[in-house]
């Protein structure tokens, strides 16, 4: 039986690489997002790769009611089902700064409307005692920088939800990866200007794949990140807070 990838935010560039990727190898994919024109786009490309199917389902990270059906449609496919989340937003901090509304959206899209999906999967995960779950945070989530402490705040949030699902399933013979991107060339970054230590897509999904075949607990990718962010964690408070890095 072919594995069986549900795909959380199916229409981020990273999550597009990482489809044609699955595809290639023969599993069933589930393109879970909000934008159904761009959804049938990526499943007629996957399928042209050899996806051994693509299905299309909504999926709105700030609608819980959305959540269900992509579970049944992923158990419908009768493969083991493995889990790739991409979905979250990154509005300019300034842009929060002036309306303070937009922390729940941001605070929805990168962790509670995953985590809740996440929770939603993990008996199905649990029983079948298999299986992968991939969660993409960020090096953003690593301390709360003066730029981006909201998106920060959030992806610390995912991580430290993956660490307990990991805790929680990884007993039960579930791998959780913890995906930590530095910048990335994709449409969050785009208008930004050129950034350190920037890659693309495609090197990120293959540093998820080698990861994955290692059971690695958590990337940094690039992995220049490692060392940067272990530095960066390690600068006491009293310096950190008068930095602008
Ligand atoms: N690019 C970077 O530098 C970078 C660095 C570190 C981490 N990351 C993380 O990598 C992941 C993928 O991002 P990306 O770089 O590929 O950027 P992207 O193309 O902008 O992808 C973001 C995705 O999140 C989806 N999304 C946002 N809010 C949603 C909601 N309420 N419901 C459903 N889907 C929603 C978007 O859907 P729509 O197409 O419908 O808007 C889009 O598919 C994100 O979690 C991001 O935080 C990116």
């Amino acid at each position: 039986m072919n594995d069986t990838w549900i795909i959380l935010g199916a229409s981020s560039t990273i999550a597009k690489a990482f489809t044609r990727s699955v595809a290639e190898t023969g599993a069933h994919v589930i393109l879970a997002g909000r934008r159904m024109d761009d959804l049938d786009a990526t499943a007629a490309d996957a399928s042209a790769r050899g996806a051994a199917g693509a299905t299309p389902v909504m999926f709105d990270a700030r609608d819980p009611a959305t959540f269900q059906q992509i579970v049944d449609t992923a158990v419908a496919t009768g493969g083991t089902v493995s889990c790739a989340v991409f979905v979250g937003s990154m509005p300019a901090q300034d842009a929060i700064d002036a309306d303070p509304s937009l922390i729940d959206g941001t605070i929805t899209d990168s962790l509670t409307g995953p985590a809740r999906f996440l929770q939603m999967l993990a008996p199905l995960m649990e029983a079948q005692g298999d299986g992968a779950i991939v969660g993409v945070g960020s090096v953003a989530g690593d301390r709360g920088r003066v730029g981006n402490y909201v998106y920060g705040a959030a992806k610390a949030g995912f991580a430290t939800y993956l660490s307990g699902l990991r805790n929680a399933l990884g007993r039960h013979g579930v791998h959780v990866l913890t995906v930590k991107p530095g910048p990335v060339d994709t449409a969050m970054t785009a208008g930004l200007g050129k950034q350190p230590f920037m890659t693309t897509a495609d090197a990120v999904v293959a540093d998820i794949h080698k990861a994955l075949a290692k059971k690695r607990n958590v990337l940094y990718t690039k992995l220049i990140w490692w060392p940067v962010m272990t530095i960066i964690k390690l600068i006491p408070e009293p310096i950190f807070k008068k930095m602008s890095i």
